[in-house]
C-alpha cells in the first residue's frame, strides 16, 4: 500500500491551486512531476558540485564524473542490462530512436530492405524510420491494430521476411494505453533473426523493465516521463550492436585519437555521447530512480491499475462518452470523447476547473485516422494521483456536458 498523502508532499507542484481550484494533474503521459528530493539535489549540484565530466583533473570535475557514471550504473540496474556500457545517455526517447535509425541504418539497411513498425507508434517511432527508408530506398511495413487498440499479432509473421532488418514497436501506446505483448513480438522476430527496438517511453514509469528477460535488442526511454528532468534519456542496446554501429555525432569526448586526417573513436558508451552531455540531467535521472526504488515499482503498478479500474468504471457509465483504447492490458491512460463536444472544448473547460488533461492527436495522427477522429481528451495517471482525482475528473466531465446541453 502506498502512503499517497505522504508521497504527494514530495511533489510541490501538485499542492497548489490552479484557476482557484485544487490542482488535479492528469497529464502524466506528456510529462511527470518531480519530487522535491530531486529538485533540491539538482539545485545543490549547481551550488556546490558543477564541473564538466570526463575532462578535468580537479576535484569537482572528478566528483561530477563520479555522479554521472553512478547514474549510468543506476539505470543499468533499474532495467537489468548486462553491462553499464550498454547504457547510452541521450536527450530523450526521440533522440535515442533517431540515433538508432541513423547508426543502425548506416550499418545494416540498404536499398530494398524492410523495417517494421506498428500503426500505433508515437510519431517519434515512425518518422525517423520513414526518413531512413527514404534515405536508403527501403520499405516501411506496418503491423496494424484492431478497434480495441490491440495489435493484430497474427499478421506479424507474414510481414517478416529475409529483407526485414529491424522491428520497432512501442511497449505502451501513449494515446490508447495499450500494453503490447512485446515479449511475444520479440520471440517471433528473433525466430527470423530480426532485432527489435522497444519504445519504453510510456512503460518505464509503470512496470518493472528487465531488458535481459525481454531479450530486446534496443530499449529507449525519456527521463522526464519517469519523474526526472527534461533533456535526458536513455538508449539501451546490446553490446554487439554498439560495437558495430558507427557513431551518430562526432565531437569531443567520443574520440580516441584525432589527427587532421583521421579520427579513431572510444568504445561504447562514449562513442555515442559526443560533446558535453546533460550530465546534470543524468544525475537527476539517477535520483528519480532512487525515488522510484524507495516507493517500489510494483507498488506503483498496483496503485495505478486500481486507479485505471476505478476511472474506467466511472467514465464508462457517463452517457455520450466513448473511450478509445479498450485493450485487455492497459496502463492508467484513458482517451475519450464526449458526443458532439470538441476535445479542445472539453480540455479547456476542465482546465478552468483546475484539471489538467491533454487534448489533440497526442503525436499519433495515424491512430486518430484509424478511429476517424481528429483527437481525444486523454487523462493519464501517475502513482501520486488519487481516487479523489478521478472523482474530480468525473465531476468536471459532467459539468462540461451540462454546459453544452
Ligand atoms: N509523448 C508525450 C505524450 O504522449 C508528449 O503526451
Amino acid at each position: 500500500m502506498l502512503n499517497i498523502e505522504k508521497i504527494r508532499k514530495d511533489f510541490p507542484i501538485l499542492n497548489q491551486k490552479i484557476n482557484g481550484k485544487d490542482y488535479v494533474y492528469l497529464d502524466n503521459g506528456a510529462t511527470t512531476q518531480k519530487p522535491v528530493q530531486l529538485i533540491d539535489a539538482v539545485a545543490d549540484f549547481y551550488r556546490n558540485t558543477n564541473s564538466n565530466i570526463h575532462r578535468g583533473v580537479h576535484h569537482l570535475s572528478n566528483l561530477s564524473t563520479k555522479l554521472y557514471e553512478g547514474a549510468r550504473a543506476k539505470v543499468q540496474k533499474f532495467i537489468n542490462a548486462e553491462k553499464e556500457s550498454e547504457i547510452i545517455f541521450t536527450k530523450g526517447t526521440t533522440d535515442s530512436i533517431n540515433l538508432i535509425a541513423f547508426s543502425f541504418g548506416e550499418k545494416y539497411v540498404s536499398e530494398g530492405d524492410e523495417i517494421i513498425v506498428s500503426a500505433m507508434e508515437h510519431h517519434s517511432n515512425l518518422v525517423p524510420w520513414q526518413m531512413l527508408c527514404e534515405r536508403k530506398k527501403a520499405r516501411l511495413r506496418i503491423l496494424p491494430f484492431d478497434k480495441n487498440g490491440e495489435l493484430e499479432l497474427d499478421k506479424l509473421p507474414a510481414l517478416i521476411n529475409e529483407k526485414t532488418k529491424l522491428l520497432a514497436v512501442t511497449h505502451v501506446s501513449n494515446s490508447l494505453g495499450t500494453v503490447n505483448p512485446v515479449k511475444e513480438i520479440i520471440e517471433t522476430a528473433h525466430q527470423s533473426n530480426v532485432p527489435v527496438l522497444i519504445d519504453g517511453a510510456q512503460s518505464i514509469q509503470h512496470q518493472k523493465i528487465d531488458v535481459q528477460a525481454l531479450d530486446c535488442d534496443f530499449f529507449v526511454f525519456s527521463g522526464h516521463k519517469i519523474y526526472a528532468e527534461t533533456g535526458i534519456g536513455v538508449l539501451y542496446a546490446k553490446e554487439k550492436y554498439l560495437n558495430e554501429m558507427p557513431p551518430y555525432q562526432g565531437g569531443g569526448d567520443m574520440v580516441d585519437h584525432v589527427t587532421l586526417e583521421k579520427t579513431t573513436y572510444l568504445d561504447a558508451p562514449f562513442k555515442f555521447e559526443a560533446g558535453t552531455v546533460n550530465y546534470v540531467g543524468a544525475y537527476g535521472l539517477g535520483l528519480a530512480i532512487d525515488y522510484i526504488n524507495t516507493v517500489g515499482i510494483e507498488n506503483i503498478a498496483t496503485h495505478e491499475q486500481e486507479l485505471l479500474k476505478y476511472a474506467t468504471e466511472k467514465l464508462s457509465v457517463i452517457e455520450g462518452l466513448t473511450i478509445y483504447g479498450t485493450a485487455k492490458h492497459k496502463t492508467a491512460t484513458i482517451s475519450f470523447l464526449l458526443k458532439n463536444i470538441h476535445h479542445y472544448d472539453t480540455g479547456m473547460i476542465l482546465d478552468k476547473l483546475g484539471i489538467a488533461v491533454r487534448t489533440g492527436s497526442h503525436c499519433t495522427q495515424p491512430v486518430m485516422d484509424f478511429f476517424e477522429i481528429s483527437g481525444t481528451v486523454r487523462a493519464s495517471f501517475a502513482f501520486y494521483n488519487t481516487f479523489a482525482d478521478v472523482d474530480r475528473l468525473v465531476e468536471g466531465i459532467l459539468k462540461v456536458k451540462q454546459m453544452f446541453e
